[in-house]
Formats: C-alpha cells, structure tokens, sequence
C-alpha cells in the first residue's frame, strides 16, 4: 500500500499533523449529539497574515523619532494590503483544497483577503480536516454551536492557516463577564465651585480647590490657540451611554471659557443609531466633562463627537466595547479576522439591524467615518472582563490605527491596581486587575495626578487618592496579563525595578498569574504612559456648578494638547503625529516627572510614583512648550 500511494501521488503521503486542539473545555458547554453527515456548513480558512512582529516593526518604523520613516503613515488602503495574506498563502491553500476535494470553482476569498470561504456538508469537512464534529449546547447562555475537539491539515500548510471554522472554539462563554465598569467619571460630587470671572490673564486662585480651564492652561503652560484653526485636524472624542446636553456647554463657557460663542458644539458622528445632544436634565456626567474640557485648549479647532450605539446597546455594562466604533472609522475592521474572531463577536457586540423599539433597524455601520488625527477614550474594562482574543484583535486595530497616523488616547482607569467596585482583584481576591484596552501596547494611557491641597500650579503635582462613587479612586496602573513589555518602554520598566522595587511578591508571564504569592506579572506591558490632572475639576451638569475627578478628565485634557500640536505641525507643512509612545519614552524631559504619591488597590497602597517612568503617573505630565518644540524639530 504505501508504495502504491508514493508511486501514484507524492502529495496524498504527505504528513498531516494536528493543528489546533481543545484541552480545556467550559463547563458550561455540554457536547451533544454528532453532526449528521450531510449537513451543510460555511467554512472558513483563516489564512496567516502580517505576523504581529512584523506589524510591530512597521508601526516602530513610522513611530520611532530616530527612524527615517517617522510619521510617513499609511493609508486605510496600505494597511489593509499590508495585513492581507500572499498570493502563495492563497494558492498554496486552494491547492491543499482541491486535493482533498473542495475544487477551486467553490471556494471564494473574502472581501479583505483573510479567509478562504465555501460551502461543504459534515462528511466532507471530516474527511479534510480527519476530525470529528459534535454539537455543543451552552447552559448558561443557550447557545448552541458545533466544533471538533482537534483537526488535522497538511504539514506543508500549516504555516498559511490560521484557524479554520467551524473548528475548536465554541465562542465567549458570557457567563464568565464578570465586569460592570464602563464610563471612567468615577466622581461627580456637585458642590459649590465659585465661577471664575474674566478670561484676561489666569486666574490661578483656588486651583488646588477647583481646576478650571484657566488652572489647566497655568499648569501645562498652554497659550491661547492659534487662530483661524487647521480645517482638517478636528479633536475626536468617543462616548457611550452618556450624552452632552448644549445648555451646560454653553454654562460653563460663559462661565469659564468666555471666548467660546455659546452654541458651540461638536461635529456629530453618530454611530449604529446614537443620538446627541441630550436635554439638560439627561445630561451624562462623562461628555459633559469631555467637551467642557477640551473646548477651552483646543478652541478654534473644532471637536468630532463619536456617540455610539442606539439606546438598546449604548449603557449594555455587560457587553463588548469599541468593536462598533472601530467599525465605523475603518470598514475593513468590520470583516477583519484575527486569533479566532471574525469580525463582531454576535455574543458581546451589537447585531444591527435591531427590529426592536428604539433599535437602530439600518446596517452596521462600516467605515463611514474618517479617524480624526487624535480621539481620546475615557471608557474601558479590565482584561479579566473580556476574551483575551476579543482584546488581541482589538490591540491590532489600534496597531493599524497608529499606522495610519491616528493618536489613540484612553482614561487609565479609577481603582489605582483594582478593578472598579472595591475589591474585583483577581486570583484569591489579592492579585491587581489590568485594564482594557490599556494593557494593549499600541495605545497611550493617561493617568491622573492632582494639585495638593494648599499648594498651587507651579508646585509639583501629586496623585489623587481619596473615595469615589464607585471605589476608592486613585490613578489606574499596573502591568497587563496579556501583553509582554514593548521594546519601547523596556528600559523604563527595567529602571522602575531596578530603582524602585515595588514591596510585593510577583509572577513571570500571566499563565502563571497568583504564582508564589505573585501580585502583578513583572513581564507584562506596564501602563500609565502619562498623565495629566484628574481632580477637583469644574464641571456644569444639570444647570449648576460642581466639580468632576477621574482619568476621564485626565484623558480629553492631554488628547487637546496633542491635537494642538498637530495644529502648529499642519502650519509648518508638517503632519499628524500618529502613536506617541515612542516620541515620549525617548524624550521623558518634555513631561513634568510626577514623584509624590501611590495608587492604592485590592488592600494594598498599589504602586508608588518615582523618578523617571512609574505605573502610577508614568512619565508625567506635559509641558506643552517642550512637548511643541520635540514635535516640531521632528519631520
Ligand atoms: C487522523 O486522526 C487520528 C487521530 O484523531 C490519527 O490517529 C490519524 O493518524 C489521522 N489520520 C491521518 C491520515 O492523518
Ligand atoms: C479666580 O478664581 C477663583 C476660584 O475659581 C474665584 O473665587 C475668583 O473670584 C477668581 N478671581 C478672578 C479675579 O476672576
Ligand atoms: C481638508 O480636507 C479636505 C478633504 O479631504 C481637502 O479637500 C482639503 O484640501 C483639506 N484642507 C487642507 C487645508 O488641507
Ligand atoms: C447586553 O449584553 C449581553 C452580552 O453581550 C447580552 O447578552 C444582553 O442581551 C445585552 N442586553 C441588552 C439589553 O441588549
Ligand atoms: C492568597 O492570598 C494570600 C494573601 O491574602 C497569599 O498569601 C496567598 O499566597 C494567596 N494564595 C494563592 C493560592 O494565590
């Protein structure tokens, strides 16, 4: 027999190898019965792409200040070509196919070139993949799905496939979503905040009480803005769940921001069915601090609001995050397919057209809007809330963003080391819980530092550390669980160990999470990047005064500035500056270095601010004069 085979055909011999296998199955998920064998499937051949080293490198090539490519970006067009397999991965696959069975006539590639896609009953894919197909019942959920335990492909190819589906994955277990944190406006205590009068000159009285516009522009060094603006470099800001009322914005610029006209307002870029503005009395406390805090840096330049999802997704805490807006800045996202997930996951993200009342009954929307140069993002999760695959393709796209020349800032999270909510550490209840997407390496983080009490803007700044509404609030930071340390931030976080060795046991790598008593992963990505004030900031809600913490304000305060110096870049013939953090690590002296205070978290103090990088404060504030000059001595 074996020679009749190697005589008739070198190809049938060759060696077939096991390419993905299941060895933990949820409890959750009940196998059933096997296929019947003439059911019929779509399947899919998620072929190998840009490996994420390769991606890594491009994004350093045109991030770095020292590489010759700095902020020669790409566009949507490059990149997705740069992601999309090789014309030898397709035909090496198709060829793989036709031999056993699937003739080219029935196969077709997708729109974004990642999958190899047609239609075969249970027999045939069986027999290609030598497995066997069950079905599988979910018990928490009801979900019902089919998958195999293990399934063979050729040696040869092995290297251009993915993942084929239906393959291992029976899909997120929703049942395992244990997070309800959401909007980062961990405060909104209303006090009695005495409005500021005048705008000749700051008013720097009291900004250890109240941090007006006036407070923020003393403390970063900020002028007025160059006037007429850029007409191409609107400051993006994402919102979710919580929406602007006109009336406040228009309070607080009379009040704070004198040469803002009332009536500004923020270009809408309404996503999946959103709506914005909202009446006074409904209005959200995140947007409201958004605009109110970027309008006074970055006035004349204007604002894109990207208001997400109809009313029947919008506040969903159990839900994903951000898939649909990235969907809607880049269409390619919406068919883009990465570590087992093909575009939306249908058990964390919308599903539109939504037929019921209030539902947005048109389609996903997919890419009708352009990226702004900048967005700034004071949502977010922790990693312990969602798929850790749903996060890696998300981290991609953020990647890709970067590569396109997009600033993508987020709020680093409220509950210094913890999650929100007191106590959600992980392992035992003793081990600190990164945030998402902060843990991605492809995003700046922004933490929070405040003004101490008796002291004024030309002192240092220290961290917030006081009880909010939702836990005790101190600036998000920690090391991701999923991420190693980028190479651009590796001596930062070597120095921080080095000098400043946190007091605690810790774990290598986050397979090993709560191992020895370990309470954070000493190799994983470590975040702060930076950050900015984040306390005691005057707000208007609801038709009155008051005041607003978090590192959701921290967040839209350093996105302005960002987008201001793309401004002045625009006015020299220069461009956007895309991902920061390579600029920033290579140049720390351009940021206020933050040394006074802790971050603290599941019982502990968290982590301590020090000299130079800390996941506190990371590299500190800005000086927006230092930051304008390294940005425009750069090409
Ligand atoms: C098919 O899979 C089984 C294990 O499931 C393995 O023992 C066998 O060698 C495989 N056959 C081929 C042709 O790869
Ligand atoms: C300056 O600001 C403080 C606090 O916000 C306020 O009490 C004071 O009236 C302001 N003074 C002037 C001259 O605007
Ligand atoms: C702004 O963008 C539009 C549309 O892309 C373009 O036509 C216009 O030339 C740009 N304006 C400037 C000043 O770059
Ligand atoms: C919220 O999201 C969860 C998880 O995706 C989903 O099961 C649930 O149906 C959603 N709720 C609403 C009201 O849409
Ligand atoms: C559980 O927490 C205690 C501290 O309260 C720690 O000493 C211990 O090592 C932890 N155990 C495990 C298995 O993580």
């Amino acid at each position: 027999m074996p020679g009749l085979l190697l005589g008739l055909s070198a190809l049938s011999t060759a060696t077939s190898v096991v390419h993905e296998r299941r060895d933990v199955t949820s409890t959750n998920w009940v196998k059933a019965s096997r296929v019947s064998p003439s059911e019929q499937h779509v399947v899919r051949i998620g072929l190998t792409q840009t490996s994420m080293e390769e991606a890594h490198e491009l994004l350093m090539d045109v991030s770095d200040p020292s590489s010759p490519n700095y902020a020669r970006f790409y566009s949507a067009d490059e990149v997705a070509a740069k992601f999309a397999p090789s014309a030898e991965t397709v035909r090496e696959v198709q060829n793989w196919l036709a031999e056993g069975g699937i003739a080219a006539n029935r196969v077709a590639q997708t729109e974004n070139r990642g999958w190899l896609v047609f239609r075969a009953s249970s027999q045939e894919i069986e027999s290609l993949f030598n497995t066997t197909y069950h079905q599988y019942h979910n018990l928490a959920t009801g979900q019902k799905t089919i998958a195999c335990e293990q399934y063979h492909v050729s040696e040869s190819i092995q290297k251009h496939i993915d993942y084929v589906h239906p393959g291992i994955n029976l899909g997120a277990s929703t049942a395992t979503i244990t997070g309800i944190k959401q909007k980062r406006s961990r405060r909104s205590l209303p006090r009695q905040a005495a409005p500021a009068e005048g705008t000749q000159g700051l008013n720097v009285t009291g900004c250890d009480r109240a941090i007006t516009p006036d407070c923020i522009r003393a403390l970063y060094k900020i002028p007025i803005a160059r006037a007429p603006a850029h007409p191409n470099n609107s400051l993006g800001i994402f919102e979710q769940g919580d929406v602007y009322a006109q009336e406040d914005l228009d309070l607080f610029f009379k009040t704070y921001a004198k040469n803002i006209p009332p009536g500004t307002h923020p270009i809408p870029a309404m996503i999946n069915g959103a709506k914005a503005p909202i009446s006074q009395e409904s209005a959200g406390p995140e947007s409201n601090l958004d605009f109110e805090l970027a309008y006074p840096i970055v006035y004349p330049q204007t604002t894109t609001l990207y208001q997400t999802d109809d009313v029947n997704w919008a506040a969903n805490s159990s839900a994903g995050l951000f898939n649909t807006f990235l969907d809607a800045i880049d269409g390619s996202y919406c068919k883009y397919c990465s570590n087992g997930q093909c575009g939306n996951d249908p058990f964390l993200d919308p599903i539109y057209p939504d037929h019921s009342p209030d539902g947005y009954d048109g389609q996903l929307m997919c890419g009708v809007f352009k990226p702004t140069n900048v967005i700034s993002v004071s949502y977010g999760k922790q990693e312990n809330d969602l798929p850790v695959n749903y996060q890696r393709r998300q981290c991609q796209e953020y990647l890709k963003l970067g590569l396109q020349g997009v600033s993508i800032l987020f709020a680093s999270g409220d509950a210094g080391v913890a999650g929100p909510f007191g106590n959600s550490c992980l392992g035992n209840g003793t081990v600190f819980s990164p945030a998402f997407p902060n843990s991605c390496p492809y995003v700046t983080n922004v933490g929070a530092t405040t003004v101490l009490p008796g002291h004024s803007v030309t002192d240092p700044e220290g961290t917030p550390n006081d009880y909010g509404l939702f836990s005790t609030y101190s600036s998000g930071g920690g090391f991701s669980n999923i991420y190693p340390i980028p190479d651009y931030q590796a001596d930062a976080v070597a120095t921080y160990f080095k000098d400043h060795n946190p007091p605690y046991p810790y774990y290598e790598g986050g397979d090993n999470l709560g191992k020895n008593g370990g309470l954070y992963n000493r190799l994983g990505r470590g975040y702060p990047d930076v950050a900015a004030n984040g306390e005691n900031i005057a707000v208007y809600r609801w038709g009155t005064a008051g005041l607003s913490a978090g590192t959701s304000a921290s967040t839209p305060i350093f996105a302005a500035i960002i987008n201001r110096i793309i401004d002045e870049r625009l006015a020299v013939g220069k461009g956007p500056v895309g991902f920061i953090n390579p600029v920033l690590y290579k140049n720390p002296s351009v940021l206020n270095d933050i040394t006074n205070g802790i971050n603290p978290g599941c019982g502990t103090d968290g982590f301590s601010t020090a000299s130079g990088w800390d996941p506190v404060t990371g590299l500190g504030t800005p000086n927006y004069p230092k930051m304008l000059d390294l940005w425009l001595g750069l090409p």
